[in-house]
């Protein structure tokens, strides 16, 4: 499907951070742009920005001089509505809410052709309901940039009930010409990236409320052992936790209370404090150029001489060689899950140990949602994203752990180059309880036909800079254990947030990759 072509003019409603910023992407494709706010001199100052912005690109020698200048001369601030009667699509960035942007499309219908297309880029309300009651709601579409819009590649294009497929398919079009990653996807609540990304907030408000540890180490956790390119908490103080609490709470109030996205008590009260974020000067963290907090780390041990791995590592396999390069003598019986065998050694029958048994008997053994306690002289170990470049991995020592068993497993892992954060033993430590509820999401997304496999691992990698898709992740990892680490939190939590989506339990059963769902 042909695109929006260069010489229909664009209308943006709303000149605020991304009204501006869209029209500024509109406007580098080569569109006439014409830029409309209700509040007066607000679509000048949105002008005089992408003025500033076009600037800027010309003096790092992204952008020409003659192109900035006949950019400028296609920007416009308009003062009315009717002024964008000529554009062929409009797209609209005002107020996130409702009324408003029923208000305005209604205004447009009058304004517009009837084959203008009329796109959104709200982040959370449906599609359908700002369509509702208009006489032609089927031109009516998502379009969804991310913040920063120049910056950002993705573009969710999410369809209402009431969309003509056709219009989804030129504005998908319409972004991929402006250099955009568009990602076509049904409108649900939080469409794809905001709604897989709900539990990257949740798990940590989980294991923070269960005093599992501290804001600081379960940032630096899911950064240097999982591979985010930021945690949580500082994640939500940058986006403004007043902003995440809206989006969280919008997307569980919109599933009708379903316990999956259920907001924290936690969050509640930084946004009651007023801890809103940088913005604020405060929210999870003090920015009052004090230093931030450090996140847990061990204090140097030594390492143990040899160790015997039993099998029972996948996220983590690659450790092992870490382990053995620095000088640690690993004999190696592999009885681990498919896909991790290097078949060095033979399991010998009778023996039922797994994971990686210290000089002493205790045992390291990497989280299948249980806690360490459960297995007696044991530590727990996170999963890490990519185990060739962590440099941090999460230890949880259960209630019966021997000190000595603790000490040997701290120091085998610095002697592998890792800072240790040393946690308590909540189940499912940090990234893999994060990483299974991420994967849940994104097979439940595709299951029930709102994008596809690959659209959704595109929009996780682009829209949040996950290091990798969730399907693809949970097919490194394989879908059988991560089926099994949520049932287990399932039967730990029995609130429903962790249940395993039907489609991953069949998957987990089949070993169907998830990316082929
Ligand atoms: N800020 C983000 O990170 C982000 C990201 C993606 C999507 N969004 C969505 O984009 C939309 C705009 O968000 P923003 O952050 O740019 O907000 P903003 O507050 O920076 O800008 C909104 C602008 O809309 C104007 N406005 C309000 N009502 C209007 C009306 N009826 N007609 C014309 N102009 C009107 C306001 O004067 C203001 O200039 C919202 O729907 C929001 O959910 C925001």
């Amino acid at each position: 499907m042909a695109e929006l072509p260069l010489s229909a003019p664009v209308g943006v409603v709303g000149a605020g951070t991304m009204g501006s910023g869209i029209a500024q992407v509109a406007l580098v494709a080569g569109h006439q742009v014409r830029l409309y706010d209700v509040l007066d001199g607000a679509a000048a100052r949105g002008v005089e920005q992408i003025h500033a912005r076009l600037d800027r690109l010309v003096a790092k020698g992204t952008l020409s001089d003659a192109q900035a200048r006949a950019a400028k001369e296609r920007l416009t601030a308009v003062g009315s509505l009717d002024a964008l009667s000529d554009c062929g699509l409009v797209i609209e960035a005002v107020v996130e809410q409702l009324p408003a942007k029923r208000e305005l499309f209604a205004a447009l219908e009058k304004v517009c052709a009837d084959d203008t297309i009329l796109a959104t880029n709200t982040s959370t309300i449906s599609v359908t309901a700002i369509a509702a009651g208009l006489r032609r709601p089927e031109r009516v579409t998502g379009m969804h940039f991310f913040n920063p819009a120049p910056l950002m590649a993705l573009v969710e294009v999410p369809a209402g009930a009431t969309t003509d497929p056709t219009v989804a398919e030129i504005v998908a079009a319409t972004a991929a010409a402006w250099g955009k990653t568009p990602v076509r996807c049904a409108s649900t609540p939080g469409f794809v990236a905001n709604r897989i990304a709900r539990p990257f907030y949740g798990e940590a408000m989980q294991v923070l409320e269960e005093r599992g540890t501290d804001c600081a180490t379960i940032d630096a956790v899911l950064r240097e052992a999982g591979g985010f390119p930021m945690g949580p908490f500082e994640l939500a103080d940058l986006v403004g936790n007043d902003v995440n609490l809206a989006v969280g709470r919008s997307v569980w109030e919109q599933t009708f209370g379903d316990p999956r996205y259920a907001p924290f008590v936690a969050q509640q009260q930084v946004v009651d404090a007023g801890w809103l974020g940088r913005k604020a000067g405060r929210g999870w963290y003090a920015y009052d150029g004090g230093d931030r907090p450090a996140p847990h780390t061990a204090e140097p041990r030594p390492a143990p001489e040899r160790v015997t791995y039993h099998g029972g590592f996948a996220a983590c396999y690659g450790l092992l060689d870490r382990i053995a390069a620095a000088g640690v003598s690993v004999e190696r019986y592999e009885t681990g899950p498919a896909g991790t065998r290097s078949g060095a050694g033979e399991f010998e029958p009778g023996e039922s140990a797994y994971g990686i048994e210290l000089p002493g008997g205790g045992l390291v053994l990497e989280t299948v949602g249980e806690p360490a306690t459960v297995d007696g002289d044991a530590v727990a170990l996170d999963w890490v994203g990519d185990p060739a470049t962590a440099s941090r991995v999460c230890l949880a020592p259960g209630d019966a752990c021997e000190p000595a068993t603790l000490d040997d497993a701290i120091g085998m892992f610095q002697a592998a180059g890792l800072a240790v954060s040393v946690i308590d033993d909540v189940p499912g430590l940090i990234v893999a309880r994060t990483i299974c509820m991420l994967v849940n999401e994104a097979v439940d997304l595709v299951a029930r036909g709102e994008a596809a496999a690959a659209d959704v691992d595109t929009a996780m990698r682009l829209g949040t800079g996950y290091p990798r898709g969730p399907l693809e992740w949970g097919d490194r990892i394989g879908s059988a254990i991560v089926a099994e680490i949520l049932s287990t939190l399932a039967r730990t939590y029995p609130s429903g947030r962790y249940r395993p989506s039907p489609q991953l339990i069949r998957a987990a059963h089949t070993g169907r990759p998830l990316r082929g769902l």
